[in-house]
């Protein structure tokens, strides 16, 4: 069966250009919130998985934190490299993939993954969820979002594996494998943490994400 989770190559081209970087250069006000809190309650050792260009590692980095920062282009991770090293912000940054994650196990006591571990079918999810338990120290705190079935694209284009849609047409990520989730689905892939905050919300009419703060038990 061919791979799925490929998406990461789409997002490449994405952060090769000016206009691709500019949708995704701010920091989420509730990814500063839940940090700030983690590290004002004495998280020190955060990743940012997924980081993209690195809006947020930049950010976790400028409250404190020691910052690992991994993602599965090439571009991203390069830009990141740049940022970092003009503002003097010293974060570890590293090419690879969210299913198999280059860290001993229970070393980061705050760990965010912002609209990436969707990109996959369920055992790619699983897997990458299975690499955070592995990561995240108990007590450690773990902030994600994911697609929610309300979301305008649930449903659109092919359906590879359960809930995880292909759409040929689409022009952007999706013409890689996406997967969709209930609250009750996402509750249950989150075995091995408590959940302390689970929202549905909108980015952008009709665009639903699950957005979950939880605690590593
Ligand atoms: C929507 S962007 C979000 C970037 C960043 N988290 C942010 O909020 O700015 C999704 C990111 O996930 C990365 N990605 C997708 N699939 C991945 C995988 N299997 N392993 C690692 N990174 C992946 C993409 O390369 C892309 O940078």
């Amino acid at each position: 069966m061919a791979r799925t989770d490929t998406a990461h190559q789409k997002w490449d081209e994405t952060w090769r250009s000016a206009e691709g970087r500019l949708a995704w250069s701010r920091p989420e006000e509730d990814v500063l919130a839940c940090a700030q809190e983690c590290f004002d309650k004495g998280a020190r050792r955060a990743l940012d998985l997924g980081c993209g260009i690195g809006r947020h590692a930049l950010a976790l980095a400028e409250i404190g934190f020691d910052v690992d920062a991994l993602d599965g282009s090439e571009s991203g991770p390069a830009e990141l490299k740049r940022s970092a090293e003009s503002l003097g912000l010293p974060i570890r940054v590293h090419n690879g993939l969210m299913t198999d994650l280059p860290f001993e196990k229970s070393v980061f006591d705050y760990l965010l993954s912002f609209n990436v571990i969707y990109h996959g079918d369920p055992k790619i999810v699983g897997k990458a969820l299975s690499e955070i338990r592995r990561v995240v120290k108990s007590g450690g705190t773990l902030q994600l979002t994911m697609l929610s079935k309300r979301n305008v694209f649930f449903g659109k284009g092919e359906e590879i594996a359960p809930n995880t849609f292909v759409d040929p047409n689409a022009l952007d990520d999706k013409v890689h494998p996406h997967f969709y989730c209930n609250a009750a689905e996402l509750i249950a892939l989150l075995e091995g943490f408590e959940i302390r905050s689970l929202i549905d919300r909108e980015h952008k009419p009709a665009h639903w994400h699950w957005h979950v703060i939880a605690e590593r038990l």
